[in-house]
C-alpha cells in the first residue's frame, strides 16, 4: 500500500495569500499533505479553491503578489519554499515536472517541436556530473533532510512566538497591567523558545554530523569512481584512435574512406559516453515522442506547435516533461481544454506513463468524475482548505464532508451523461473568508457551529479524515443526500455482480 512506501514530497501547513487592490486574498489556508512513492494523489475541488496556487508553490512559480505566510514543502532534503533560484532551477522541470491545463501556453509557438523537446536534455548534458550526482544522491538527501527538518521545526516555533507577539500588540485597549502581564508572558515564551532551539539543534546536529561523515566518504568514492570511468573511456578511445590512424597511414585508397568513417564513429561514441550529444538528444526525443503516442515522430520533429491538434500538443507537453526523467509529475487539469474522447486518451496516457516510469503523481481536477480512474488517494479542497482526505474508495463509498457529497452528486451520470445536481450557491469571497466552515452557507446540513468555528479534522480511519462538525460525537446523525447514497449502493451492487 502506498502509505508503507517512502514519502517523496511533504507539504505542511501551507498558507498563501495574495496582495490585491481589494485587500489580502487568502488562497491557500493551512494545507498539508504527503505524496508517497509511486502513488497518484488527486486534488479535487471547484474552480478557485486553491489547487493551482498549491501546485505553483511546489514548482516555485507563484505570481509576484503572492505572500507565503507559513508552511514548508519538503522535497529531497530541501524546503522548496526556501531554496535559492539556482537550486530551484535544477529541481523544477528536472526532478518535478508539471503539465498545465492549456498546452499552448507551455509551448513556444515559433520554435520547432524537436528543438523544444531536446532543449532540456542539452542543458543537463554532462553525463559525468549526472553520474556523480546519482552516486551521492541518497546520502546527500538524508543529510539535507535532517538539516531541513531541524530548520522547519525551529522556524515553526519562532512563527508561533511572532504570532503571539503580534496578537498581543493588536489587542486594543490593553491596560498598563495587561501590557506588563503580556510582556512577562512573552519573556517566558522567548526563554522557552531559546531552550527549544538549543535542544532541537543539539538533537538534529548529532544526527546531521553522522550523516555528513557518511556523505563525505561517499563523495570521495564517487569522485574516484567517476574519474576512473573517465580515464577508462578516454584510454579506450585513444587506443582505438591510435590503431585506426596507424591503419590509415598504411591503407590503400579504397580502405581509407572506411577507416575515416570508423574514426568518426569512435569519436562520436567517445563523446556520447561523456555527454548527451545533439544526435543522442534527437534519438531520445524521438523515442519519447513515440512513448507518448505521437505517430510519425521523425516528420513531426521538425514541425511547429500550430501544426498539431490540441490532444497532440498535450502529448508534446508531456514529452517535454518526461525528457528530464522526473520522479514527480504534477498534472494541473491536463484535460480540461480537450474534448471528451481526447480527454480519455490523455488520461490513459498519463496512467500508463506513471506505471511504466514508476512516477509519483499529483493530479489536479475540478471533476470528481475523472478521479476514480486516476487516484490512489484523494484530497478534496474547498476555499483554500483540504476538507476531506482518503483513499479513493473511502471518498467514493464512504464520503463524510457535505462538500464531498455535493461533488459526488454533481458527477454526470455515466449512462445519461447528464449532470444530476449542480452545487447551489457560489464559493465565498476569499478576501473575507467565512469564520467557520467555509462551505456552511451552501450546506443544507449546516449547524450553528458551522458558521462560527472551523472544524478540525476528525479521523474516520487510519487513512481517512474529514473536517466537518458532522463528525463531532455531539452532532446529530444525518443521512447523506439520497442521490449519493443511491449511487454508492448501485455501484457497490454493480461491482459485486461482476
Ligand atoms: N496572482 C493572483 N493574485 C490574486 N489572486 C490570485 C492570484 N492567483 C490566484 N488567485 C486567487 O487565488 C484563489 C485560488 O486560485 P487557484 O489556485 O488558481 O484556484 P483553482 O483551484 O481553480 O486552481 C482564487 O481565488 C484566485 O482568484
Ligand atoms: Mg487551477
Amino acid at each position: 500500500m502506498a502509505e508503507n512506501r517512502g514519502k517523496v514530497l511533504s507539504v505542511q501547513d501551507l498558507v498563501i495569500n495574495f496582495k490585491t487592490d481589494n485587500g489580502i486574498l487568502k488562497a491557500v489556508r493551512n494545507v498539508s499533505f504527503d505524496l508517497y512513492q509511486g502513488e497518484t494523489l488527486c486534488i479535487v475541488g471547484e474552480s478557485g479553491s486553491g489547487k493551482s496556487v498549491t501546485s505553483k508553490a511546489i514548482m516555485g512559480i507563484l505570481a509576484n503578489n503572492a505572500i507565503i505566510e507559513n508552511g514548508s514543502i519538503l522535497y529531497r532534503g530541501e524546503n522548496l519554499l526556501e531554496v535559492s533560484e539556482d537550486e530551484f532551477y535544477k529541481i523544477r522541470g528536472h526532478r518535478i515536472g508539471m503539465i498545465f491545463q492549456d498546452p499552448l501556453s507551455s509551448l513556444n509557438p515559433i520554435v520547432k517541436i524537436g528543438k523544444q523537446i531536446t532543449e532540456a536534455m542539452l542543458i543537463n548534458s554532462d553525463k559525468l556530473k549526472t553520474m556523480y550526482n546519482d552516486l551521492i544522491s541518497d546520502d546527500l538527501i538524508r543529510y539535507k533532510n535532517t538539516l531541513a527538518k531541524m530548520n522547519i521545526a525551529i522556524t515553526n516555533e519562532r512563527k508561533k512566538l511572532e504570532q503571539l507577539e503580534a496578537e498581543m500588540e493588536a489587542r486594543e485597549g490593553r491596560t498598563a497591567g495587561q501590557k506588563a502581564a503580556d510582556r512577562a508572558l512573552l519573556k517566558e515564551k522567548k526563554a522557552a523558545f531559546k531552550t527549544f532551539e538549543q535542544e532541537t539543534r543539539a538533537k538534529y546536529q548529532e544526527e546531521a554530523k553522522r550523516y555528513k561523515a557518511v556523505l563525505t566518504e561517499t563523495e570521495k568514492k564517487a569522485k574516484k569512481q567517476v574519474a576512473e570511468y573517465k580515464q577508462q573511456v578516454t584510454e579506450a578511445y585513444r587506443a582505438k584512435e591510435k590503431e585506426l590512424k596507424a591503419k590509415l597511414a598504411s591503407a590503400g585508397e579504397a580502405e581509407k574512406k572506411q577507416i575515416q568513417a570508423e574514426l568518426t564513429a569512435a569519436k562520436d561514441d567517445f563523446d556520447n559516453k561523456l555527454r548527451i550529444t545533439k544526435a543522442e538528444a534527437k534519438r531520445r526525443a524521438l523515442k519519447i515522442m513515440e512513448e507518448v503516442g505521437i505517430p510519425d515522430p521523425e516528420r513531426r520533429y521538425n514541425q511547429y506547435p500550430f501544426e498539431f491538434s490540441g490532444g497532440m500538443r498535450q502529448r508534446i507537453v508531456i514529452a517535454i516533461a518526461l525528457t528530464a526523467s522526473p520522479e514527480i509529475l504534477i498534472c494541473d487539469e491536463p484535460t480540461t481544454a480537450l474534448d471528451v474522447t481526447i480527454q480519455a486518451q490523455i488520461l490513459e496516457l498519463i496512467n500508463r506513463i506513471k506505471q511504466e516510469r514508476k512516477l509519483s503523481c499529483i493530479f489536479i481536477t475540478h471533476d470528481l468524475g475523472v478521479v476514480a480512474n486516476m487516484a490512489d488517494r484523494v484530497a478534496v479542497m474547498y476555499a483554500g482548505k483540504i476538507v476531506e482526505y482518503g483513499k479513493t474508495d473511502e471518498i467514493f463509498y464512504d464520503p463524510r464532508h457535505p462538500y464531498t457529497w455535493a461533488l459526488l452528486a454533481s458527477i454526470p451520470d455515466v449512462d445519461s451523461k447528464e449532470k444530476l445536481e449542480s452545487i447551489p450557491g457560489t464559493p465565498p469571497d476569499m478576501i473575507y473568508p467565512p469564520e467557520g466552515d467555509a462551505f456552511a452557507a451552501r450546506n443544507r446540513y449546516a449547524m450553528n457551529i458551522d458558521f462560527r468555528e472551523q472544524p478540525p479534522f476528525f479521523k474516520i480511519s487510519e487513512t481517512h479524515s474529514a473536517a466537518t462538525w458532522l463528525e463531532d460525537p455531539h452532532a446529530p446523525k444525518v443521512e447523506m443526500p439520497r442521490i449519493v447514497s443511491e449511487r454508492i449502493k448501485n455501484s457497490l451492487e454493480g461491482s459485486a455482480n461482476e
